[in-house]
């Protein structure tokens, strides 16, 4: 696996691709849950090729009854990997308010000191180990002024819940105060970004000024969307046909899109989310696909979407 280097996100080497862990505790089309061993077994999969960077987060759970779903479907698969749990960049992600009613999952949003630092202990819990880096999942920007969170983030660092601290889901301005109020020390920002929605660009060129990691999530347009992305975005599909006839190796849409992604700069790592072992491979193979300047540059140029997948609203 092609790896980067992160000195603010982590001491490791960091794949150019990493794994998005949520679908795994998402009822598929036919309303089941994926069997825990097998989703621990598509895990270590995926690190044994090389997709040793994991996203999850206290939310990622069938329903509000199982918080920590996610987390602790990662923390057995980390702990029992064979390569050990050192080779490994696990980050998880608290402030968001899932909770169980009778009437579906209510969800909400917390910034406080004292929700995030107890949310950060359940994830330790979950994890069965600190992680690498914690994340503010979302501001709760109607409750919480963000400096408030941004401190209640380094409490969590310095109670030893995690190694490092970052955030999600900000726009250029908020991150700016994050690094401000944490002097410099600000491992990653996790944002929207795929063909589909390349909002935030301000924010995005910040990021690679910086060196603070970039985690793109839904890098394909998320799950619903995954499957139309060649035929949306058709220049993806076209610059794939280009590759796989000058490497003489059949490469997709998807494994395109990965690596133009990675090839926005050393500290943009994308996490696609899987459940299958094919498409574990097809990420892995996209670490591999050079693009020249010439394709990149096509691929920025074309028409993007800018209505998120996840509205900002709810949760
Ligand atoms: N911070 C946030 O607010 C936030 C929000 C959403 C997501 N995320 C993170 O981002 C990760 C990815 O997002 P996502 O899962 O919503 O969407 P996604 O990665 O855009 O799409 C996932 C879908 O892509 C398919 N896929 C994966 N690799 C493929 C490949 N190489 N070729 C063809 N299809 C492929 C998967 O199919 P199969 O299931 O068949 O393998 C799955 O259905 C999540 O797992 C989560 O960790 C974060």
């Amino acid at each position: 696996m092609r790896t980067t280097s992160i000195p603010l996100l982590t001491d490791k080497p960091v794949p150019v691709i990493g794994t998005g862990a949520m679908p795994l505790s998402n009822p598929g089309r036919d309303g089941r849950l994926m069997d825990r061993d097998d989703a621990v077994a598509l895990l270590h999969h995926a690190f044994d090729l090389g997709l040793t960077l994991v996203d999850t987060a206290d939310i990622y759970a069938p329903d509000g009854d199982h918080v920590g779903h996610n987390e602790s479907i990662v923390g057995e698969a980390v702990r029992t990997w064979p390569g050990g749990r050192d080779a490994i960049v696990v980050v998880t992600k608290v402030g968001i308010v899932r909770t169980a009613s009778p009437d579906g999952d209510t969800w909400g949003r917390d910034g406080s000191r004292e929700y995030l630092l107890r949310a950060a202990e359940h994830s330790v819990e979950m994890l069965g180990f600190v992680p690498d880096v914690i994340l503010n999942h979302r501001a709760a920007r109607s409750t919480t002024p963000y400096a408030e969170t941004v401190r209640a983030m380094l409490a969590v660092q310095d109670a030893g819940l995690a190694t490092r601290i970052g955030i999600g889901n900000v726009d250029l301005a908020e991150a700016e105060l994050a690094w401000e109020i944490a002097e410099g020390q600000l491992a990653g920002v996790e944002n929207e970004r795929s063909p589909r929605f390349r909002g935030d660009s301000d924010l995005f060129a910040w990021c690679l000024e910086k060196g603070v990691a970039f985690f793109p999530w839904s890098p394909f347009g998320g799950g619903r969307e995954a499957a139309e992305l060649p035929v949306r975005y058709p220049e993806f599909a076209a610059v794939a046909a280009e590759v796989s006839a000058s490497s003489g190796s059949p490469t997709t849409a998807h494994e395109v899109t990965l690596a133009w992604l990675a090839a926005q700069g050393p500290s943009v790592v994308p996490i696609p989310g899987f459940t299958r072992r094919e498409t574990v491979e097809s990420a892995a193979r996209a670490a591999h696909v050079e693009l020249t300047a010439g394709q990149i540059a096509r691929l920025d140029a074309t028409p993007a979407d800018y209505t998120s997948t996840v509205p900002d609203e709810g949760r």
